[in-house]
C-alpha cells in the first residue's frame, strides 16, 4: 500500500453481512492525505454500506477501520469531528432555511466564525442567493449543493462523497468536480467519492477501487486501469465487471 505516514483512513478486511446479504466482503484499502480516491460499482456493490461503515453509522460484522492513526470503534467521537460527508439520501429539516440549517451545523461541528464561515462556503458553492430558501423548496441540484457546504463547513481532512453529482446537471456537475480538484489542492483533504458515473471519476479521481457484490476487484488509477482491461474507456472496464465479475489484480498483489 502506501509508505507514507500520511495515510489517514485505513481499512482492514471490513465485511458487513445484513441478514446473510454480504454487503461488503474482506475489502482492504487505504488513502493518503490529499488523494482523492474513487469507491466504482454496480447498483448494490456495496458502496453506501462502505461509507456508512468509515462513519460509524453502522458496525462491521468482522474488520476494522483506522483514521488518522486510529481505530474508529474506540475514538469515534474525536475522529468524527475531523471529517465530514455529503449524500444525496440525508434530508435536512425543510422548513428551516439554508442558513439556518447550515448555522445548526456549525453548532453541532464548533465552527469557529460560523457566520463567516457559512458565508464563505455558501460563495465557494455558488449558492448565497438561496441562503433565506427553505431547504424543503430547493431542487436536488440546489439540494445537492448545501449538502456540500455543510461537508466543508468544518474544514474535514477526510472527507467522504456519495454520488455527489448524482442530481445535477452537467454545468454545475463540472463545476463541482473542479471545485473538489481545487479543495484538494488547497486543503490536501483525503476523499473517498462513489459514483458509477465514469466521468466523475476518470475527472476527479487519482486512484479507482472497483466494488463488485461487495469485493474490491479492480485498483489503480484511471489509466493503470485502462491499460490493464485494455479499453479506452472506463465505461467498458465497468461493463466487462458488471456482467462477468472478471478479477484484476492491480498494480499491488493483493
Ligand atoms: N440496511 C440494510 N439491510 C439489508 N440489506 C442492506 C441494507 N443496506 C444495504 N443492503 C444491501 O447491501 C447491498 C449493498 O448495498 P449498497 O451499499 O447500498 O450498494 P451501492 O451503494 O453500491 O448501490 C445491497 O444488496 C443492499 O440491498
Ligand atoms: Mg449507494
Amino acid at each position: 500500500m502506501h509508505h507514507s505516514d500520511a495515510v489517514i483512513l485505513r481499512v482492514y478486511e471490513l465485511t458487513k453481512e445484513f441478514d446473510g446479504i454480504v454487503a461488503v466482503d474482506h475489502v482492504s484499502f487505504a488513502i493518503s492525505r490529499g488523494e482523492i480516491v474513487g469507491l466504482l460499482g454496480a447498483n448494490g456493490a456495496g458502496k453506501t454500506t462502505t461509507l456508512q461503515l468509515i462513519l460509524g453509522l453502522i458496525r462491521p460484522t468482522s474488520g476494522r477501520i483506522e483514521i488518522f492513526g486510529q481505530d474508529l470503534e474506540c475514538h469515534r467521537i474525536e475522529i468524527l469531528r475531523r471529517m465530514n460527508f455529503s449524500s444525496v439520501g440525508v434530508n435536512l429539516p425543510p422548513n428551516l432555511t439554508v442558513w439556518e440549517n447550515l448555522w445548526l451545523f456549525a453548532q453541532l461541528y464548533a465552527v469557529p466564525h460560523a457566520e463567516e464561515r457559512i458565508a464563505a462556503v455558501l460563495d465557494l458553492l455558488e449558492i448565497a442567493h438561496l441562503r433565506n430558501a427553505r431547504t424543503g423548496r430547493l431542487s436536488s441540484g440546489e439540494m445537492t449543493r448545501v449538502n456540500l457546504c455543510k461537508a466543508l463547513l468544518n474544514d474535514p481532512e477526510l472527507l467522504l462523497l456519495d454520488e455527489p453529482t448524482a442530481s445535477l446537471d452537467p454545468n454545475i456537475a463540472d463545476k463541482v468536480r473542479r471545485l473538489l480538484r481545487q479543495i484538494q489542492r488547497e486543503r490536501q483533504i483525503a476523499m473517498l467519492y462513489t459514483s458509477h458515473n465514469m466521468r466523475d471519476i476518470e475527472e476527479v479521481c487519482d486512484r479507482i477501487l472497483f466494488l463488485h457484490r461487495g469485493r474490491i476487484i479492480a485498483e489503480g488509477s484511471p489509466r493503470e486501469i485502462l491499460r490493464h482491461f485494455r479499453t479506452r474507456t472506463l465505461e467498458e472496464v465497468f461493463i466487462r465487471i458488471a456482467r462477468s465479475g472478471e478479477i484484476l489484480v492491480g498494480p499491488e498483489e493483493r
